[in-house]
């Protein structure tokens, strides 16, 4: 699309049109559009492998709804909270900034719930496309799975309608699911994972949850999954998809090095959020025993993000 074409199809003020020209240069510096030569004398924007992945489509890997909620002012607010918050006794940035936790926010600003619910559905729906294809052995030979703080049920949707025997639920706060119906093959069940995990399932899957939580948190989250599940042997298992920093199983030094930004960004994502934070190998396991497992196995399958298989 050339300059004209892009002004004219935008609902603007033609007056601004030169304004336009200068934000697609930073969009083009930052990698969001490439400029080509379309003839002789005419050169245009088109899209690249970023800008793809926030058309609004229906497609698996429209991350749209994700970054929106990424730039809303509540998750940003909190980070001009920060000098503040390190010299009062508040446990969160979040908190500094309207006296709630993120989690009561949820639970109280409908606008918010919806918005990050549907960020959610939207990072797991590209995140499922991937694990289905690439890592369809992890839930084989399953007979039921339970999705602890599974959002509005992406995830474990895409696992039972691919592996038909396989039987899911997703455990969730109220203000998530509520209004929500399973199938024949997938339930919803309203619950506190700090309070208990019904035992109804012989593996417990995990995206980004523990990375909310603090050390203590997690244990307590962990311990609950344990005592959900049955022994190794008859299938009891783990699987969390979170983030493994400074990753030694990954083959080459450049590949941690260009997740090294996106990790260390995470971190501080989650410090001004929740009580949570990222986790080298050496933290998950630490966790892991504690708990009471006694082996992991890390995948390497989302990009900057593992699949983690943890046993009993
Ligand atoms: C970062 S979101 C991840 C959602 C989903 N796993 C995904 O990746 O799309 C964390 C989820 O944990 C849920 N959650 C928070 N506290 C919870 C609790 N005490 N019990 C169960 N779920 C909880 C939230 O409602 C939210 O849906």
């Amino acid at each position: 699309m050339t300059l004209s074409e892009l002004t004219d199809a935008l609902p603007i003020n033609k007056s601004k049109s030169l304004c336009v020209e200068r934000l697609m240069r930073v969009l083009i510096n930052s990698k969001f559009f490439t400029k080509l030569k379309i003839s002789e004398d005419k050169e245009g924007y088109w899209l690249t492998p970023s800008s793809n992945l926030l058309l609004t489509d229906e497609s698996t890997t429209n991350l749209m709804p994700f970054v929106l909620a990424l730039l809303d002012p509540i998750f940003t607010d909190p980070f001009h909270h920060i000098s503040e918050w390190f010299k009062n006794d508040d446990t969160t940035p979040f908190v500094t900034r309207d006296g709630r936790t993120f989690w009561e926010q949820t639970e109280q600003d409908l606008r918010f719930n919806l918005l990050f619910n549907e960020s959610m559905a939207s990072d797991t729906r590209l995140a499922a496309s991937v694990i289905l294809k690439d890592c369809r052995h992890v839930f084989e030979g399953l007979k039921s799975m339970m999705d602890v703080g599974g959002g509005t049920g992406t995830m474990a949707k895409a696992i039972s309608d691919a592996f038909p025997g396989l039987k899911c639920s997703v455990l969730e706060r109220p203000n998530v699911i509520a209004g929500l119906e399973g199938t024949a093959n997938l339930t919803f069940i309203t619950g506190d994972m700090f309070d208990s995990i019904p035992p109804c399932a012989d593996a417990i899957f995990m995206k980004l949850i523990l990375h909310d939580w603090s050390d203590e948190e997690c244990v307590k989250i962990l311990k609950n999954c344990k005592e959900a599940i049955p022994c190794k042997d008859n299938g009891g298992k783990l699987i969390i998809i979170d983030i493994v920093m400074d990753n030694k199983q990954r083959d080459h030094e450049k590949e941690n090095n260009a997740f090294m930004e996106t990790h260390i960004l995470y971190d501080v994502l989650m410090m001004g959020l929740t009580s949570g934070r990222e986790r080298t190998e050496e933290d998950w396991a630490k966790l892991f025993y504690e708990a009471g497992f006694t082996s992991y196995k890390i995948t390497n399958v989302l990009g900057f993000r593992s699949l983690i298989e943890v046993f009993p």
